[in-house]
């Protein structure tokens, strides 16, 4: 079957729904991707149909060493699979191998305001950061992200809470272009995690946990063994009431509790009657005991993983013809709708 026929993709998506969600591989991954995001799709590859994507072009809207991007790339795929992603049952792939987004992307541009990018908190945040390089690609991040989103139908996007601004000019493009066409697109609905959705950093507990942090003492890595992963819980900030308890005044005790919770699948109030008689010493070995263990699993699978080269080659190939599938379908409605010229066979 040709790629741009579209036939049977109904059929193919099994009648389930549909999700969609990505990462930058920019930096090194943190325990608040994985605990706002990553961990969440893993448990919902039964219900849905589930595209997760490696977002290298969105990584180019800072400056990047083109080596260093590529082995990041790579190392990023073998992540969501050492995370239990099933590349069987989720679509695992690079945006860069699907020209969709990109074709999608400069569509949805001309149906995008300037008065709306204007408002972006995360292109303020980085055009302060990068004030040298304050280019095109960065103010219409958000338009290339709707792309990803609407290009796959999707109807439920699980990310942590710092996207939630994107989500909403997603669905504000997705409804004037349905307003103006009719039902091209779903609108998706943003899946934020009620705990985990905004992992806060161990230096400094109001700001959030961010791969690009200049302090490594503020984030716990995936990669990061057993050691260390204590050593940086041990020195997090906290306030010195020495009890644990969750509180909006405690923020780093609150924080701390949500890790915990996260990682042993317990409630705060469990957490709080675990430690009850405890200080904020035992806890804090107790955290990092817990991450340890969490992340352990994971690293010894991308290990694994990453000696294997053609299995996870076989994985990107089949799976960017997949995901090209899909994003073809809904491509060329969209040029059919906007009047692009047909395709002659
Ligand atoms: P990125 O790469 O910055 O982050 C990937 C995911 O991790 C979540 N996250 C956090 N969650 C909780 N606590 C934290 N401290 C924390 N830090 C990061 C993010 O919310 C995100 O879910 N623009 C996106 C990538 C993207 C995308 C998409 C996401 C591109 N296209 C389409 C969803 C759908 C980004 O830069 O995420």
């Amino acid at each position: 079957m040709r790629l741009d026929e579209g036939i049977g993709c109904e059929l193919m998506l099994d009648g389930k729904k549909s999700i969609f969600s990505g990462m930058q591989a920019t930096g090194t991954l943190t325990l608040g991707n994985y605990l706002g995001a990553l961990k969440n799709w893993v448990e919902l590859e039964d219900e849905y149909q589930c595209f997760y994507c490696v977002v290298d072009m969105h990584s180019i809207t800072v400056r990047q060493d083109p080596a260093e991007l590529r082995k990041r790339a790579r190392a990023l795929l073998t992540l969501y699979i050492a995370a239990g992603l099933n590349p069987e049952k989720n679509c695992i792939y690079y945006q860069s191998h699907v020209s969709g987004h990109a074709e999608l992307g400069w569509i949805l541009n001309c149906f995008t305001y300037m008065g709306e990018l204007n408002r972006m908190t995360q292109f303020k945040d980085k055009s302060a950061k990068h004030a040298d390089n304050i280019n095109a690609g960065l103010y219409t991040y958000p338009v290339l992200m709707a792309a990803d989103i609407l290009l796959f139908q999707s109807d439920v996007v699980p990310v942590g809470s710092d996207q939630k601004q994107h989500l909403e000019i997603a669905r504000d493009i997705a409804t004037r272009f349905n307003s103006i066409y009719g039902d091209v697109f779903t609108i998706p609905e943003p899946y934020i995690g009620k705990q985990g959705a905004r992992i806060m950093s161990l230096q400094d507990p109001d700001k959030k946990m961010s791969k690009s942090d200049e302090n490594p003492n503020a984030s716990i890595y995936l990669m990061d063994d057993k050691d260390t992963v204590i050593r940086k819980f041990k020195r997090a900030v906290t306030d010195s009431d020495n009890q644990i308890r969750y509180s909006e005044d405690k923020p780093g005790i609150k924080n701390l509790i949500e890790i915990y919770g996260l990682a042993t699948g317990k409630s705060v109030a469990e957490v709080e009657a675990e430690f009850i008689n405890s200080g904020y010493g035992d806890f804090k070995l107790a955290v990092g005991e817990a991450v340890a263990d969490l992340l352990t699993p994971l690293q010894t699978r991308f290990d694994e993983l990453q000696k294997d080269k053609a299995y996870v080659d076989g994985i990107i190939k089949s799976n960017a013809e997949k995901a090209n599938y899909y994003a073809t379908k809904t491509l060329r409605k969209v040029q059919k709708k906007v009047g692009f010229p047909e395709r002659i066979r």
